[in-house]
């Protein structure tokens, strides 16, 4: 199987294919996902929301998201795996920013980092770059500087902010970036920033003219039934069918329907998963 890599990935953008990133945060999804047909694989910040349960991805630390990314790449086979920076793990100098993105691809297993900013972080995209580290720009809305922007809000509707937008995804664009995340921009806006920029845009709430779009797996799947921003289409009532699965077992186990004979052991059972299959005997410690 071909992987994808930063070179495929540019080349979609010359032969005008769609690019897809979903999230992914384990191994099991990141299988369930790489086999779907994601591109790319971003082991997003956004952990801190869906994972931990946090109102911000600014709890996220360097060390969470090495050992998600960890995870993720043993579930991909074909995906390119994204790592994201968490806040102020490049803030501080673009030597520390090279030391943490240095963890996500040596310890993660990452094939690449991404990090929220315009021009004030190409210095630090550059010397990322410059060590050999693929860098995927984010642009728009940058959940990590949520109280600087004011809230969860649309970025670029001015003149002025749309024209900030397109030289922030440029200056990216120069410091080396191989590809830019637009979040929550108008449409028009992301479909003349895809327009001038040579390396693809990736759109979240961005309208249909980027060059690839993402969404977090968890709203995809319909996981979380209270989270229904105009931007997310859910594909699946994940959260109905998880809780009715799980209310089924419970009711089961309660009536005594489950196990059945099919799902017990009576004398010396030595397997208890098939030896062959590697990969679930190693999930069920075999
Ligand atoms: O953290 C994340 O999941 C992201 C995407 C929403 C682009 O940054």
């Amino acid at each position: 199987m071909k992987k994808v890599t930063i070179r495929t990935i540019a080349q979609k953008k010359s032969k005008g294919e769609k690019l897809v990133m979903m999230t992914a945060y384990d191994f099991t999804f990141a299988r369930i996902l790489d086999e779907a047909g994601a591109d790319l694989l971003l082991v997003g910040d956004s952990l801190g929301n869906v994972i931990q349960g946090q109102s911000s991805t600014l709890p996220v630390t360097v060390d969470h998201i090495v050992y998600h990314t960890a995870a993720v790449s043993r579930g991909a086979q074909r995906a390119h795996v994204v790592a994201d920076m968490p806040f102020l793990s490049y803030h501080i100098s673009p030597e520390e920013a090279l030391r943490a993105a240095g963890r996500m691809m040596a310890e993660g297993g990452a094939h690449s980092v991404k990090l929220e900013g315009g021009a004030e972080v190409a210095p630090t995209v550059a010397r990322i770059v410059q060590a050999g580290i693929p860098v995927m720009g984010h642009v728009g809305l940058t959940p990590q500087s949520v109280h600087q922007l004011g809230g969860f809000v649309v970025q670029g509707k001015t003149d002025a902010a749309a024209a900030k937008l397109l030289a922030d995804a440029k200056a990216l664009e120069a410091a080396g970036a191989y590809a830019v995340v637009l979040e929550a921009v108008p449409a028009e806006v992301a479909a003349e920033v895809t327009e001038a920029l040579s390396i693809p845009t990736i759109g979240i709430g961005a309208g249909v003219g980027c060059d690839g779009q993402v969404l977090v797996c968890y709203d995809l799947l319909g996981l979380n039934p209270d989270f229904k921003p105009r931007f997310v289409k859910r594909y699946v009532d994940g959260y109905g069918l998880i809780r009715g699965a799980a209310e089924a077992f419970a009711a089961e186990v309660r009536e005594g329907s489950f196990p059945t004979e099919g799902h017990s052991f009576h004398q010396d059972p030595k397997v208890v998963t098939d030896p062959e299959d590697g990969k679930l005997a190693a999930l069920y410690g075999g």
